[in-house]
């Protein structure tokens, strides 16, 4: 496995609108990758990446800085429903964290997750992301590293 993130341009943003989770997950994770290219680009602190396994396209995220607390969010991350349980959630982490590192000399990841999204959950907390608030419907975890 060979996990990299590359920025959204013309030769792949189609191909990133097909990406999909499953039925079951588009309950806890309703807005499709259309999406969320579309609010990245009205809203220029969205960075939104496309994650490649060499050249097979596996998933797509979106990083930002929230500029009143002066950190970086993961702000949505997917993994096509085809390629899950594979290890490339997690890989694409820790690749996001290198290169919030290396870019932005960055050391505080944060994010959010519905309460009831299980594998969001263990995704988050094996990597060592720690809930540091919760509310109706979300729980907000960061990791430093
Ligand atoms: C959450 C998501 C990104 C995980 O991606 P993935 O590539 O399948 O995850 P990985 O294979 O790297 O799994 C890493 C760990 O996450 C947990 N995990 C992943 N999928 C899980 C599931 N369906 N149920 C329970 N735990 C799960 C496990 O702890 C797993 O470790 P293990 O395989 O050693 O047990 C993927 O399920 C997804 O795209 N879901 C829909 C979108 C979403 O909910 N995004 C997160 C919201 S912020």
């Amino acid at each position: 496995m060979e996990v990299q993130i590359r920025d959204i341009d013309k030769s792949n943003w189609l191909a990133c609108t097909q990406l999909e989770v499953s039925e079951e997950q588009k309950k806890t994770f309703p807005c499709p990758v259309v999406y969320w290219i579309a609010e990245s680009k009205v809203d220029p602190s969205f960075a939104p990446m496309a994650i490649y396994d060499g050249d097979l396209l596996v998933g797509f995220l979106v990083y930002g800085l929230d500029p009143d607390e002066a950190e970086y969010w993961l702000i949505a991350l997917l993994i096509d429903r085809k390629y899950q349980r594979r290890g490339y959630g997690r890989a694409a982490i820790k690749e996001l964290i290198r290169h919030l590192g290396e870019q932005h000399q960055c050391e505080k990841l944060v994010l959010g997750h519905r309460a009831d999204n299980r594998a969001a959950e263990a995704l988050y907390t094996s990597i060592g992301f720690e809930k540091i608030a919760e509310t109706n419907q979300e729980v907000i975890r960061s990791l430093v590293f």
